[in-house]
């Protein structure tokens, strides 16, 4: 069984986008999947999705999974992959990606030529540019190679050490946000008011880079401090949605340091970085809203 993580960005999506720094963190769940013999192959099945396509196929699933048969170059694979995500689509936590780096990587262990970090990162974009557009890397580079790092487009995933173990609340609104449908708003805004746009990417560029030293510190009331302004500069970009602002404010409340969306935005999910997350998961609970807590430890 091939794996392949989910992921949040702690501060500066859709800036990266342009250039800017990202920082993202890996999750424990993901995306597995297998390949077997299959004559009729190369086919791939996400029961999840209730999907069966192979490469001829013109839906979104099709395109990426025949991208990513070109890119193996294994266009005439006599499997079927079949590739199982833990995380919700549509959510903010790279499920897209997580499920095409779990597939590249499923592709080449059936061909007997295991893909290493880069390669299975390169394949997973080459599924992200048909699913979201203009993707800038950062969920593939992060569901092959896992761990906390600084991404910035073009170039490999760079891990950092933390100063600590980061406690971190993940809350779902419940909505799904369509990540190329909001990439593609930024990048319209962009043209529209280029000087304006490019001033909040810069102001989240610059908040990613002293968010890098408050991680490695380990000032975690500083590095919430970071997410309250890059939400109010993602709500600048007219990514946020009502129910991203209420679940950030309950977070707030119920004493996390900050909160902001996490990925794509319009709909998805909310990280919060707290000394008892748990306690944020607890609050969301008790306003309808579902989320899980994790740590981001040590390395
Ligand atoms: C999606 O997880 C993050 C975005 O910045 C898009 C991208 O970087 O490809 C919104």
């Amino acid at each position: 069984m091939e794996q392949a993580f989910g992921k949040v960005i702690l501060l500066g999506e859709h800036a990266v986008v342009y250039g800017r720094p990202a920082i993202a963190a890996a999750l424990p769940r993901g995306a597995t999947a297998r390949a077997e013999a299959e004559p009729a192959g190369p086919l791939l099945a996400v029961p999840a999705w209730g999907a069966l396509v192979g490469p001829a196929d013109s839906s979104d699933l099709g395109r990426a999974f025949s991208a990513v048969l070109g890119w193996l170059g294994a266009g005439e694979a006599r499997c079927r992959v079949v590739a199982q995500p833990s995380i919700p689509a549509g959510g903010g936590l790279g499920c897209s990606a997580a499920v095409g780096v779990a597939v590249a990587r499923a592709l080449g262990a059936f061909l007997g030529r295991p893909l290493d970090v880069g390669e299975a990162s390169a394949a997973g974009l080459a599924w992200e540019r048909v699913i979201h557009g203009n993707p800038s890397g950062i969920d593939n580079a992060v569901a092959a190679g896992g761990g906390v790092g600084v991404y910035r487009r073009g170039q490999p995933l760079r891990q950092i050490s933390l100063g600590l173990t980061v406690g971190l609340a993940i809350g779902d609104t419940g909505t799904r946000g369509s990540t190329r449908a909001m990439v593609e708003s930024v990048a319209r805004q962009r043209e529209r008011r280029p000087e304006a746009v490019e001033k909040l990417l810069d102001a989240i560029g610059a908040l990613v880079e002293s968010g890098v030293a408050a991680l490695e510190r380990g000032h975690l009331r500083v590095l919430g401090q970071h997410l309250d302004l890059n939400q109010a500069l993602l709500a600048s970009l007219l990514v946020s949605t009502a129910e991203i602002e209420e679940l950030c404010a309950i977070a707030r409340g119920a004493g996390a340091f900050g909160a902001k969306l996490t990925g794509g935005g319009g709909g998805g999910s909310v990280i919060a970085v707290a000394e008892r997350p748990n306690e944020i998961v607890q609050a969301w609970s008790s306003q309808g809203y579902a989320g899980f807590a994790v740590e981001l430890g040590c390395q």
